[in-house]
C-alpha cells in the first residue's frame, strides 16, 4: 500500500475536482488561491475552527497538518470528518521530516526550557511552528476519529517526505 506509485493514483483522483470552496488562515495565501482562480469561493479561517457538517463530497488539507500542533490535531481531524457528507472522502498530506532534524530541535526546545513534544519544530531559522507527528501517530488518531485509511502513498524528498492519505469517515467516536 505504501509503495510511491499510490501517490499517483491519488493525485489522478484529485485532478477533477469541481466546484470546490477553499479556506486558509493566511489571507495573502487566499490572495494566491484567488489570483489562481482554484475555487469558487474563499475563506478566512482556520481548521479548528471549521464549522461545517455533512456539507462536501470530499475535503482535501494539502501541506497544512505540518502546522497543527498535536494537542490540535484530534479537533481538527474531527471538523474534516464532520464537514464530508455520508460515503464522503478526506484527503490529506502529512510531512515527515529526518531524524535527525526531529531530534536536534527537540533537543532545542528542551535546553530552552519549553515543554516541547517530540516532532515540534520552532526554530529562528524555520519558516513558522511545525509538527511533524510521524505516519504512525497519525495514523492512530485517524483511527480516534473514525476515520478509515482508503489508500495512502508516500513521495520521498531530500530529508523528508510526505504520506498521502485517502480517508474515509465512519461512525463517530464513542464519547470518552
Ligand atoms: C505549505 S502551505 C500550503 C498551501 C497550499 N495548501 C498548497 O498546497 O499550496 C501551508 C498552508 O497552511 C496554512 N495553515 C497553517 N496552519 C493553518 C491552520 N491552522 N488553519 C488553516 N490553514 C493553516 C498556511 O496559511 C499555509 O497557507
Amino acid at each position: 500500500m505504501r509503495r510511491a506509485g499510490r501517490v499517483s493514483t491519488l493525485r489522478c483522483w484529485l485532478r477533477p475536482v469541481i466546484g470546490s470552496r477553499g479556506a486558509d488562515q493566511s489571507a495573502g495565501m487566499l490572495a494566491r488561491a484567488r489570483a489562481r482562480g482554484i475555487a469558487f469561493s474563499l475563506q478566512r479561517t482556520s481548521l479548528q475552527d471549521q464549522p461545517y457538517a455533512a456539507r462536501f463530497d470530499a475535503v482535501l488539507t494539502i501541506e497544512a497538518m505540518q502546522h497543527i500542533p498535536p494537542e490540535d490535531w484530534p479537533g481538527v481531524l474531527a471538523n474534516l470528518g464532520r464537514a464530508v457528507r455520508p460515503g464522503g472522502l478526506v484527503y490529506l498530506t502529512v510531512q515527515v521530516l529526518g531524524q535527525h532534524h526531529i531530534q536536534r530541535a527537540f533537543e532545542s526546545l528542551r535546553v530552552r526550557g519549553l515543554p516541547a513534544v517530540r516532532g515540534e519544530l520552532a526554530e529562528e531559522d524555520t519558516p513558522g511552528y511545525h509538527y511533524f507527528p510521524g505516519r504512525d501517530q497519525a495514523a492512530g488518531w485517524f483511527g480516534q476519529q473514525g476515520l478509515a485509511i482508503v489508500d495512502e502513498g508516500f513521495r520521498r524528498g531530500n530529508d523528508w517526505g510526505h504520506h498521502h492519505f485517502l480517508l474515509r469517515p465512519g461512525p463517530a467516536p464513542p464519547a470518552s
